[in-house]
């Protein structure tokens, strides 16, 4: 995402003004009198969302208009991960969401504290002419413990928390985390200093096999037990339960199975990632959509596994060759979602909001309502 320049911002007055294709004259008028004019019906929809509701609903948005379909009642956050859309914008005000700017940037950029300051402004300034209430923090490098890098983050966080509820009065500023903060994925972060200098941390809970250390076998995206174990690693290190999302999976994983034994275990090519022998990555991601279309067909229909509280199916594929499919649905969700109360955690969200089938198609729409209904307490 890069920074704002006159161009880019008369692009986007042009783009309010419905100005695409006119004479470069008329798109210079329509830039001088619409830059930080506001693009809603109702200018009151420009203004920042001010107040907090008690649970929280974190959806990431990734393009397309299917948003126009999101559970609105219920949605506090949507996270901008794909080009502006002001209509999103002035939707999610109208229903008193805030829209907030994703934030990535390479650690070793902000190790210096005049770059890093560069970065905050700069993000904040494009906040502000987008008209939105925040920035989700989306660092999901490799950072080891008592290295410049380690202490930069934290102060990245704590600087952007900073200019961000003094620019942006109501504003919010999150921080994406790994399912648990044990070092995961080599992300070994100050997490107490960082859930403590932010509004709240969305926990990442799945890609739970980013790293297999036992046996290379398939399983579960968010299996039950790892899923808690990582939010009682992140309370026991004296982590407030209100400043934890619990992020669960619109998705699953499709593993080739190098070979399949008769209790279901599907081995896997040997895929090392940061240390661990075997991952999800040798697997490839695939949307809620496309496994209620396949899981019907497939040689198993649905199965439980009741280890690790999950659906999951076998397939053949076009050669052949077996898969296996791990995934999340209603029934997995539930039985996760039941613990934001136990634990006292501040809201749910998921990655991400468009992975449902949004169509017109009943059962389609019945099983996306499901989906969003299972989140909620
Ligand atoms: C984490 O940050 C806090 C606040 O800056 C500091 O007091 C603490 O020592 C840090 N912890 C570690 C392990 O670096
Ligand atoms: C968290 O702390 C409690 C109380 O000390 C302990 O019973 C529990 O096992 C700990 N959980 C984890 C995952 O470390
Ligand atoms: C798949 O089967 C289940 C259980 O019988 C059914 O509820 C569901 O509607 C079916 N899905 C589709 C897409 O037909
Ligand atoms: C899950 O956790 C429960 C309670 O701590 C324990 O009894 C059970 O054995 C665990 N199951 C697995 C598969 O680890």
């Amino acid at each position: 995402m890069g920074g704002i320049s006159s161009h880019s911002a008369a692009e986007r007055c042009a783009h309010r003004m419905g100005l695409y294709g006119c004479p470069l004259l008329l798109l210079l008028i329509g830039a001088s009198v619409c830059w930080g004019e506001c693009p809603c019906s109702d200018p009151a929809l420009c203004q920042p969302i001010q107040d907090t509701r008690d649970f929280e609903v974190y959806v990431f948005y990734v393009g397309g208009k299917n948003w126009k379909f999101y559970d609105w009642a219920h949605v506090t956050t949507v996270a901008l991960f794909a080009p502006y859309d002001p209509e999103l914008m002035c939707y999610a005000h109208s229903k008193g969401a805030r829209f907030v700017l994703k934030g990535d940037v390479p650690l070793k950029d902000i190790v210096d504290p005049d770059k890093r300051s560069a970065w905050i402004r700069e993000k904040v300034k494009l906040a502000k002419a987008q008209y939105m209430d925040g920035i989700n923090l989306d660092i999901e490098q490799i950072v080891f413990t008592d290295t410049p890098e380690y202490y930069a983050l934290t102060a990245l966080v704590k600087e952007t928390t900073e200019a961000f509820h003094r620019e942006i009065p109501g504003s919010q500023v999150t921080f994406d985390v790994a399912w648990s903060p044990k070092c995961i994925d080599i992300r070994c972060y100050n997490y107490t200093a960082i859930a403590d200098l932010c509004d709240f941390l969305f926990v990442m809970s799945y890609d739970e096999q980013s790293q297999i250390w036992t046996e290379c076998i398939a399983g579960a995206n968010a299996p039950f037990n790892q899923t808690i174990i990582g939010y009682e690693q992140f309370i026991n290190m004296s982590i407030d339960p209100k400043k934890l999302v619990m992020g669960v999976p619109w998705y699953g994983y499709d593993y080739r199975c190098l070979e399949l034994t008769e209790d279901h275990k599907c081995k896997l090519e040997k895929k090392p990632f940061r240390g661990a022998e075997c991952s999800d990555a040798v697997g490839s991601q695939v949307p809620y959509r496309s496994i209620m279309k396949n899981v019907n067909n497939s040689l198993t229909g649905r199965l439980w596994d009741d280890v690790q509280k999950a659906p999951f199916y076998n397939y053949k594929d076009a050669k052949g060759k077996i898969h296996q499919v791990w995934y999340d649905d209603p029934e997995s969700i539930s039985l996760k979602v039941a613990y934001i109360k136990t634990l006292g955690l501040r809201g749910v969200g998921m990655w991400h909001g468009d992975l449902l089938d949004y169509s017109d198609d009943p059962i389609a729409q019945q099983q996306t309502a499901d989906m969003w209904k299972v989140l909620l307490p």
